[in-house]
């Protein structure tokens, strides 16, 4: 995964602890998401998410990756490459900075994945959002994802699972 080809738009490079405080104040400006998917973010729950793999993944198969305009963080996207099987790439979590919100932003980064997505071979693009949730099953919905059908039940809520062709 070449993680600059990842948008046309905007230069995209893998997370580091130095940027915790730049994804702690992007994540802080979404307080609608934390009330569907408890508890509200930390410097510590960010941290944890850069290091979260699903079951057989490693830290190479993951690109928790920053979307940015010059220095400034504009949307930070968690992907995990073939999981949960070869064709398919994962969104563990995709979240833009409030302030550039509902600009179309959000749809040209998911626009500009798939098709780098596709031509990497990849068929399938999958991810979750909490039952509930209509910002953001809204805007999956916009962009063509559908429902697999699954659902998996945690503590607190119930995920959504769906899916993109590319
Ligand atoms: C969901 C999110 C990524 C969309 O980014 P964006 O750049 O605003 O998206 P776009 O401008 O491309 O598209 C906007 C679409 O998102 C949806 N949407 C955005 N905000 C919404 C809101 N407050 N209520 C309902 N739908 C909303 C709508 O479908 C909207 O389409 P419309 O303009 O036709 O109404 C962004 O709102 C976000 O980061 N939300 C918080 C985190 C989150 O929910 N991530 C998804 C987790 S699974």
């Amino acid at each position: 995964m070449d993680t600059e080809k990842l948008s046309t738009q905007f230069s995209v490079r893998k997370l580091t602890d130095n940027d915790v405080p730049q994804i702690y104040e992007l994540c802080k400006s979404n307080p609608l998401y934390y009330e569907h998917c408890p508890p509200f973010v930390s410097a510590e729950s960010v941290q944890r998410d850069m290091t979260a793999l699903p079951p057989h993944k490693t830290m190479e198969d993951k690109f928790y990756v920053g979307y940015f305009d010059g220095n400034k963080l504009i949307a930070v996207l968690d992907l995990i490459r073939e999981f949960p099987d070869k064709a398919t790439a994962f969104i563990g979590f995709f979240m833009m900075d409030i302030a550039m919100q509902h600009k179309g932003i959000g749809t040209k980064i998911i626009d500009d994945l798939c098709l780098y997505l596709r031509q990497q071979g990849y068929s399938h693009i999958r991810l979750s959002w909490v039952k509930g949730n209509l910002q953001a099953e809204h805007f999956w919905h916009k962009n063509g994802f559908i429902e697999t059908g699954v659902a998996s039940q945690t503590e607190n809520y119930t995920m959504i699972f769906a899916q993109r062709e590319l």
